[in-house]
């Protein structure tokens, strides 16, 4: 299922992969396409996803950090030239995130919904709609509206919307903006092309917005002609931490790990939000596709997704960070030469500190990830693989020989079985790595390990002997 077609408004994507907004943080401040950016998308467009939705750029002339910029006229040939070099690079169709965000400033102050004047507030719906229109002149196969996280149309949005009129307050008035953003866009933008929009299934902060209200903005949006719903989760300001000298990053507390969240945290962890929503739709008749995300990593979980209609389709943000071409190998048979992400976050804490988004398991320094079609595999030394395992103060020490390869080895995967359960892979150390230590060990249970090498392609060694500790 997760290969088959899917027709959103006017346009099919081949598949139900989707690439959810990532900011990469490769522009510069002046907002424009640089090389960088260019090649970051083309690894995705290449490695197959149905839709690729390029990260969040902005409609406005705001100052902020290194964003992607929509908000005037200048922008347009580079976009163009993007969406160009992506439809040349894949199958995959193509929209822009398009943004709108409040005044931040590092003395931790921030500009709230409730400063804005009702002149400002039709600003905002202009501004989006002249972005959109922009997007269909770069060629873009559609435009996706940003009412997610800490930004301004979620604000709007949120339980804790402070506004005393017509724009804050009840939840029809909470979504007044986000309704008229909508119709202005539809407006510019004409019935056939493809209008998505990104908000949040759970706000995840104290008092926020949970499904209870989401899935009644999801039908509000639905039934305002809104072509598909990606769900996120959390990413506010309230429960940010303020490092002094530096502007609040809204994923810096609790609700940011909500939005990302890391290895601690289970698979599909965002799921009930999407599967909720969804079902809300549908009792009321409305066909508008969902797009679930955050922890979706393998395709027998992508697969069940579809199959039960928890979503129509699948957001994978950090795991096609990992490896783009994670679309084109699943679909050829071979999920065994994906290069898997491990949650480690690092993307989300240089993204942090506006550094250049890149995965901890690249190579050392690389600002994409790598590409190659070798097909031979690493090899354990001829003294074998050493895997060691030592317990001690509560965790398991692993140590193994190196391997080696002929384009070098790029990593390792690691395995744990719990008792005599099967083997599941844990995590993934860098290739530079012989060494891992599992900190997560409940006393009393029996774990064994093995761990396999793997080179730039995916390719995988034999897997390493079975070390075992504790007591099952
Ligand atoms: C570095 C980074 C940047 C992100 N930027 C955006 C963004 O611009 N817009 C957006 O809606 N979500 C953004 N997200 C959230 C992702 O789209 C996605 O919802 C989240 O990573 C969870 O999905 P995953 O588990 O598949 O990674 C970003 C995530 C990361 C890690």
């Amino acid at each position: 299922m997760l290969f088959t077609p899917f027709k959103i408004n006017s346009i099919t994507l081949p598949n139900r992969l989707v690439v959810p907004a990532m900011v990469t943080r490769l522009s510069g401040e002046d907002g424009f396409v640089n090389d960088a950016i260019r090649e970051r998308y083309r690894r995705f467009a290449k490695g197959g996803a149905g839709l690729i939705v390029i990260e969040a750029m902005a409609v406005h002339q705001a100052k902020s950090g290194p964003l992607l910029r929509l908000g005037d006229d200048q922008f347009i040939p580079g976009q163009r030239d993007l969406a160009k070099l992506m439809h040349d690079s894949g199958p995959g169709k193509v929209v822009p995130q398009i943004i709108h965000f409040l005044k931040i400033a590092r003395s931790g102050w921030r500009q709230k919904v409730d400063d804005l004047s009702l002149d400002d507030i039709r600003e905002i719906a202009r501004a989006y709609a002249a972005a959109a229109a922009r997007a269909i002149k770069c060629g873009y196969d559609g435009v996706e509206l940003h009412m997610a996280h800490a930004y301004t149309l979620s604000s709007f949005l949120s339980r804790l919307n402070p506004r005393r009129d017509d724009y804050g307050g009840s939840l029809e008035n909470r979504l007044r903006l986000p309704l008229e953003v909508v119709a202005a866009v539809r407006a510019e933008i004409g019935r056939e092309f493809p209008l998505g929009v990104r908000f949040l299934g759970e706000e995840c902060i104290k008092g926020g917005a949970t499904v209870e209200d989401t899935r009644l903005i999801a039908l509000a949006l639905a039934k305002a002609g809104v072509d598909y719903l990606s769900v996120s989760a959390g990413g506010k300001f309230e429960d940010a931490v303020h490092r002094p000298g530096e502007p609040l990053y809204p994923y810096t507390g609790y609700s940011g790990d909500r939005c990302m969240p890391g290895a601690s945290y289970p698979d599909g962890a965002n799921l009930y939000m999407s599967t909720a929503i969804r079902a809300c739709l549908r009792e009321h008749g409305q066909q508008t596709p969902v797009v679930a995300t955050g922890k979706i990593n393998t395709p027998q979980m992508a697969e069940d997704i579809l199959k039960r209609g928890d979503a129509d389709l699948i957001g994978m943000a950090r795991p096609l960070l990992a490896d783009p071409d994670w679309p084109r190998k699943v679909q050829a048979g071979q999920f065994d030469k994906v290069i898997r992400c491990c949650y480690a976050n690092v993307c989300k804490a240089r993204d942090e500190h506006f550094q250049t988004v890149a995965c901890f398991l690249w190579p050392k320094g690389a600002s994409q990830a790598p590409e190659s079609d070798d097909l031979q595999p690493p090899q354990w030394p001829a003294s074998g693989d050493g895997l060691k395992i030592e317990h001690k103060n509560g965790r398991i020490y692993l140590r193994w020989n190196a391997a080696s390869d002929n384009e070098g080895v790029y990593g390792y995967d690691v395995f744990r079985a719990e008792g005599a359960g099967e083997f599941m892979r844990l995590t993934a150390v860098p290739g530079g790595l012989t060494t891992f230590i599992d900190g997560g060990c409940a006393p009393g249970v029996g774990y064994r390990y093995q761990v396999k090498a793997y080179d730039f392609a995916g390719n995988r060694s034999a897997a390493s002997q079975v070390v075992a500790a504790g007591t099952a």
